[in-house]
């Protein structure tokens, strides 16, 4: 889906996601110690902001400009770093971040796995990657996400390409939803050298 797809799917909504974080954001990033964070395809800002609450320093980047806007108005503090940018072209710092947030990003292989060695790249010394995704499982025993296996993840595809970090999972989760079970792709990594 391009940038313009998705403003017309936020502008449909008054809020398409949660405010709440993501379950496994806030249950895998709980206890990390806060530092500096950037969130990949933020959306309109629930994990950010949560982030920011805890005391990170969020630099948070999509390439809605409506998703933006929205995750603004809920950001009254003006505490995380709200970016409009395509993250297929986007200029990754290097060695910076202690933590990089990958939630729900799907895109075909090509663009999805260099981006995802400049997420591992952008990690400081014994930073963290966190990664959820719609796993490829749904399509036959899951629900919901994007139907097109192109744009699915599996734990494997998303540790390989996270390259030079340590896996410290690497495993398919489950949500309910209604009736059925959500799949998802679960990754944390880490940066050697802490
Ligand atoms: C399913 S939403 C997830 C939003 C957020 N991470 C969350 O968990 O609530 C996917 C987001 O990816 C963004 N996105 C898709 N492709 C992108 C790209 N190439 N560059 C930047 N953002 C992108 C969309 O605009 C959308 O906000």
């Amino acid at each position: 889906m391009e940038a313009g797809d998705w403003d017309r799917k936020y502008a449909g909504k008054e809020l398409l996601w949660s405010v709440e974080p993501n379950r496994f954001v806030a249950e895998g990033l709980a206890g990390l110690p806060p530092g500096r964070a950037l969130d990949l395809a933020c959306g309109e800002g629930r994990n950010a902001l949560w982030l920011a609450s805890r005391g990170w320093r969020v630099r948070a980047v999509d390439f809605s400009s409506v998703a933006v806007s929205r995750a603004r108005e809920l950001d009254r503090e003006g505490a995380v770093e709200w970016e409009v940018a395509d993250l297929t072209r986007y200029p990754f710092p290097v060695a910076e971040e202690d933590l990089v947030l990958v939630s729900y990003l799907h895109l075909p292989p090509e663009p999805m796995r260099p981006l995802l060695a400049d997420a591992a790249r952008a990690l400081a010394p014994g930073g963290t990657l966190f990664f959820v995704g719609h796993d490829l499982e749904n399509l036959e025993h899951g629900t919901g996400g994007p139907q097109d296996p192109d744009v699915l993840h599996t734990p494997e595809a998303v540790a390989g390409a996270l390259e030079g970090l340590e896996i410290v999972r690497a495993e398919r989760v489950t949500r309910q939803v209604g009736e059925r079970a959500a799949i998802d792709t679960l990754v944390v990594a880490r940066a050697p050298g802490a």
